[in-house]
């Protein structure tokens, strides 16, 4: 028996289930974007996809009343990831974390810590991630840890995750599994992750995690010089034959091993290959969901949320208003999160439309600060942050969805 039906769009289904657990501005709005929600048959649970929280659950109730509270405007996280180590056995070509300390991890004590304070913050969903989180020997612990009040995901490369590891996280708040795979070619992955077995771990998580019925999202980091829109039409056909639920388009980011290049252009050609492959699969539900960052982190989609509904917690304790932004404003191992984040209101009081790692990076630019050992320390942090706009202007779900 299929496991999954796909919806392509909000249809009738969809609408009585979201209607009594979310407000019908909410509802309008999914229902405007047309994307495909996957129901898990066994579970009787729907993914929009992993920018959003799955439903029903306590974790959906509390992420309805934090949209009221934002609504309100108040700041409440929505998404906090925690790097829980910097350890990583790949070096990929693009790593946007080159620069940070692989020796740091956060300890099992400050993660529960965190866990508690986001409790109290009304988060909904928490990502562990790192450098690699699945080398990380109490990984399962961690998982463990996530209350019903969230959602967990893991970002990985998809290492040890095998049927054995997939059987002690049944039943926890552990339901999507994010794995990196750039491309369908084995040679290709293992070449730019310089990892001989980038390719197969992702194969082997895939079908542990399928037998196992946990929702799989793949990711794609998308340049032009390793994906051509022929390629990217073969990549989905070899993701729908893995039979996973999403694909997540990304683009690169000028961070790390990339650092100082200008991608400008090739975010717009990732933006036209995701469009055409999205427009040929939108309405066929035999296709994974698809999710194109540049269009869901656009002005008229959610924005960036960075430092004020997403946050993250780096290796080293300290928080950042987002895994991709080295600013730093408080570290866990010597102040509580909940302080910390309450605090960061001085410089991130509300969502912003556009990519706030993006417009701090330019600010250091122009300040020649450097790059090297990041994060940087909360004074240096304070400065960019202050000569920062990006706060101005809401993205179209604030306005539409939460008021
Ligand atoms: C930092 S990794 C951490 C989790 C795990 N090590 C992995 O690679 O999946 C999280 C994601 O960031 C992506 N990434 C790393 N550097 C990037 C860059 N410069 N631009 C865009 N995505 C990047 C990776 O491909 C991966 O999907
Ligand atoms: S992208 Fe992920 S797998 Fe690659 S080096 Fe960075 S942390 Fe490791």
């Amino acid at each position: 028996m299929n496991r999954y039906e796909v919806h392509c769009g909000v249809d009738d289904e969809i609408r009585n289930v979201l209607k009594g657990i979310s407000t019908d501005k909410y509802i309008d709005y999914i229902a405007g974007k047309g994307e495909k929600i996957t129901h898990d048959l066994e579970q009787d649970r729907y993914y929009i996809n992993t920018f959003f929280p799955s439903f029903p659950g306590k974790h959906w109730d509390v992420y309805m009343a934090g949209l009221k509270k934002v609504g309100e405007g108040k700041r409440v996280p929505f998404q906090t990831d925690l790097v829980v180590t910097g350890r990583c056995h790949c070096d990929c070509w693009h790593c946007f974390r080159a620069k940070y300390s692989d020796s740091n991890e956060l300890g099992i004590e400050t993660i529960r810590q965190i866990i508690g304070d986001l409790e109290k913050l009304g988060n909904s969903v928490v990502g562990i991630t790192g450098g690699e989180p699945m080398l990380r020997k109490d990984i399962v612990d961690i998982i463990k840890m996530i209350p019903d009040s969230m959602e967990g995901q893991i970002y990985t490369t998809g290492i040890n995750i095998n049927d054995e590891f997939v059987e002690k996280i049944k039943g926890t708040s552990l339901r999507r599994c994010i794995i990196s795979l750039d491309h369908y070619d084995e040679e290709v992955v293992c070449k730019t992750r310089n990892s001989k077995r980038a390719f197969s771990d992702v194969i082997n998580a895939v079908a542990a995690l399928k037998k196992g019925n946990i929702y799989v999202s793949l990711t794609i980091c998308i340049n032009k010089d390793i994906i051509t829109l022929d390629d990217l039409f073969k990549y989905v056909e070899f993701a729908k034959e893995l039979g996973v639920n999403e694909i997540r388009m990304v683009s690169t980011i000028s961070q790390g091993k990339l650092e100082g290049k200008n991608f400008a252009k090739d975010h717009l050609y990732a933006m036209k290959i995701i469009r055409e492959v999205k427009k040929k699969t939108s309405n066929d539900p035999s296709y994974p969901a698809i999710v194109n960052f540049g269009e869901i982190e656009s002005a008229r989609y959610l924005g960036c949320g960075a430092g004020v509904n997403y946050i993250s917690v780096n290796a080293d304790g300290s928080v950042t208003p987002c895994v991709s932004v080295p600013l730093s404003f408080g570290n866990v191992n010597e102040d509580t999160f909940e302080n910390i984040y309450n605090d960061m209101g001085r410089f991130f009081p509300k969502a912003s439309c556009s990519c706030v790692g993006m417009a701090t990076d330019l600010i250091r630019k122009k300040m020649n600060i450097e790059t090297e050992n990041p994060p940087f320390d909360k004074e240096t942090s304070i400065e960019i942050i202050s000569k920062c706009l990006c706060s101005m202007r809401s993205s179209d779900f604030f306005e539409k969805a939460c008021k």
